[in-house]
C-alpha cells in the first residue's frame, strides 16, 4: 500500500492532490502539482491526461517537466495561503514605526514597546560570557533544552507556582513565542475551536491559524476590567472546543484573575475536558497586592490537560536572549519536542546559560523594576483618565494600561473624524508624535494599549502630548 497522501495538509497547501489508484485527466496545473506531490514522496498511480500518459515514478514524472507545456503565469500563489495569511506583528509594528521616526530625527515617544527598559542584571550577563568559553556550548545539545535549564525550571515552578513537575514535562524554547506556536501546533487539529479571551495578545490567533485551529473570541471590555466570566465561556463552548487560552497577568489589558476566578474556570475547564495553555510569562509582574495563582496548582486535577507557557524575557529583562520553555504532560512535552528538533533544535546554549543563572538566582532585580513599573502605572493610569472621552481601568499586571476611547471615536480632532482606534492611533502618532497600538491588534477596536516600561520623563512627555491633542475633541 502506498502512504496515504492525507499526511498532506491538503486544505492548506495550495496543490491538488491526484487520488491514488485512479485515473483522472490532468491540466497543465495537475501536472506540475502531480510533480510536486510525487517529489514529496508521494506516488500517484497512473493518471492520464489531454496530451499525455503519466506514469508513476518520480523519474518519469520529472522528465516530463520540459515537455509539458506550462503557461507563464504560475497558477501557484507566490507566498502559501497559511503563511500569506499570517498578519504581521501590529505590536513589533508600531514598535518599528516609532523607532524609525526616531531615528530619523523626530521626537517620538513610543509606547509601543513590550519590554523592560532595563538592562539584564550583571550577574547574568557575566555567566553568559563566560559560557562563551566553553566549548561545550559550542556544540549542538538536547533539543529539549540543558538538562541543567531544565532543572532550574523544575525548581522555579516549584519556588514560584508551588508546582511540582518532572524534567520530563519541560521544553525550553526559543523565547515564550516559540512556546505558543508549539502549543497550539501540539494539540490543536484542523477544525478545533480555541476559545480566546479578547483582548488578547496579539500571536495567538496566528498561531492557532497555523494549527488549523478556530479562535472563538469570548470579549469582556472595561466594565468588566476585561475579565471573562465561566458563564461568557460557557456560552461560547461547541462540541469542537478543545483549548482556552489563559493568560494572567493579561498582555494587552494589564488585567489579573483572582484566584477564586482562576479555579472557577479551572473547574469549568475540567469539567468539559477542554486543554488550558496558561501563559504565565507576567507571573512576577503583580500590584497592589495581587497574585496570580497557576491554574494547574488550584485545580490539579487539570494538570493532565494544562500546558504552561513562561519565559525570562519580562522577569530579568532578558526579550533579546530568546529563551522561554513549555510545561505539560509528559506525551505533549515529548510530541513538542520532536516537532522542536526539526524546527529549530536546541536554544542558543550561551543564552540558556544565563537564564539558567536568572532562573537559580533571587528576585531582586524584578522586584527594582516594579518599583518603576508601579510608579509609572499610576501615573500613567491618572494622566489617561483625565483626558474627557478616556476610560482607563487600573491594571494589576504586567507593563500595559488598556484605555478605551470609545467616548473619541466620532468627534472631530484637528479637522479629522477617527471611527476606530486604528485610526485615532495613526492620528495620534501624526499629530502628537507619539507611538500606541490601536486595540484592532487585540481584539475588538476602540482600545489603544500603552506600555509603561519606558523612563519617567519620556511617559510623562508623551502622555502630556496625547491629553493635549484629545483634549480637542469636539
Ligand atoms: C503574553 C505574552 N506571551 C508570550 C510572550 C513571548 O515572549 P518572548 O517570546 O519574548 O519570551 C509575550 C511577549 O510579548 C507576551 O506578551
Amino acid at each position: 500500500m502506498n502512504p496515504q497522501p492525507a499526511v498532506l495538509e491538503t486544505a492548506t497547501l495550495p496543490i491538488e492532490l491526484l487520488p491514488f489508484n485512479s485515473v483522472c485527466l490532468m491540466s497543465n496545473h495537475t501536472v506540475k502539482a502531480c510533480l510536486r506531490t510525487v517529489e514529496q514522496g508521494y506516488r500517484p498511480a497512473e493518471c492520464t491526461t489531454q496530451t499525455a500518459r503519466v506514469p508513476t515514478r518520480v523519474r518519469d514524472l520529472r522528465d516530463m517537466r520540459n515537455n509539458v507545456p506550462m503557461t507563464s503565469a504560475s497558477a501557484f500563489p507566490r507566498v502559501s495561503r497559511r503563511i500569506g495569511a499570517i498578519a504581521e506583528s501590529a505590536t513589533l509594528a508600531v514598535d518599528a514605526k516609532a523607532k524609525a521616526l526616531k531615528a530619523a530625527g523626530r521626537p517620538v515617544v513610543g509606547f509601543g514597546a513590550g519590554e523592560p527598559d532595563f538592562p539584564t542584571p550583571a550577574y547574568i550577563v557575566e555567566v553568559a560570557k563566560a559560557a562563551c568559553e566553553n566549548p561545550a556550548n559550542h556544540r549542538y545539545t538536547p533539543a529539549a533544552g540543558l538538562p541543567e535549564m531544565k532543572d532550574a525550571i523544575v525548581a522555579k515552578t516549584l519556588r514560584d507556582s508551588g508546582y511540582a513537575i518532572d524534567a520530563s514535562q519541560v521544553l525550553v524554547t526559543n523565547g515564550g513565542k516559540q512556546a505558543v506556536y508549539q502549543a497550539f501546533a501540539t494539540i490543536v487539529d484542523p477544525g478545533d475551536e480555541v476559545l480566546l479571551p479578547a483582548p488578547y495578545w496579539t500571536t495567538y490567533p496566528e498561531a492557532v491559524a497555523l494549527a488549523g485551529g478556530v479562535s472563538v473570541e469570548v470579549v469582556a471590555d472595561e466594565t468588566q476590567n476585561y475579565l471573562v466570566s465561566v458563564e461568557q465561556l460557557e456560552a461560547a463552548r461547541t462540541p469542537k472546543t478543545k483549548v482556552l487560552l489563559f493568560c494572567s497577568p493579561s498582555n494587552p489589558t494589564g488585567s489579573v484573575y483572582s484566584p477564586e476566578q482562576v479555579k472557577a474556570i479551572g473547574e469549568w475547564a475540567l469539567e468539559h475536558g477542554i486543554w488550558v495553555i496558561a501563559d504565565e510569562i507576567y507571573e512576577h509582574l503583580l500590584y497592589d497586592g495581587a497574585t496570580a495563582p497557576s491554574m494547574p496548582v488550584v485545580v490539579p486535577e487539570l494538570a493532565d490537560r494544562c500546558i504552561i507557557l513562561n519565559g525570562v524575557a519580562k522577569t530579568y529583562a532578558m526579550t533579546g536572549w530568546r529563551v522561554g520553555w513549555m510545561i505539560g504532560p509528559k506525551d505533549v512535552i515529548k510530541a513538542a519536542t520532536n516537532l522542536q528538533s526539526h524546527l529549530s533544535s536546541n536554544v542558543n546554549n550561551v543564552a540558556q546559560r544565563a537564564a539558567i543563572a536568572a532562573l537559580n538566582g533571587d528576585l531582586t532585580a524584578v522586584d527594582e523594576m516594579k518599583v518603576a513599573f508601579d510608579r509609572r502605572r499610576k501615573l500613567m493610569v491618572s494622566m489617561l483618565n483625565e483626558i474627557p472621552g478616556v476610560v482607563c481601568p487600573t491594571p494589576q499586571g504586567a507593563f500595559y494600561v488598556y484605555p478605551s476611547v470609545k467616548g473619541l471615536l466620532g468627534k472631530e480632532i484637528r479637522g479629522k473624524v477617527c471611527n476606530t482606534s486604528t485610526e485615532l492611533a495613526a492620528l495620534i502618532l501624526d499629530e502628537a508624535e507619539v507611538a500606541v497600538v490601536p486595540g484592532e491588534a487585540f481584539g475588538p477596536s476602540s482600545y489603544i494599549r500603552l506600555s509603561y516600561a519606558l523612563g519617567d520623563a519620556d511617559l510623562v512627555e508623551g502622555v502630556t502630548r496625547i491629553q493635549k491633542l484629545l483634549s480637542e475633541a469636539k
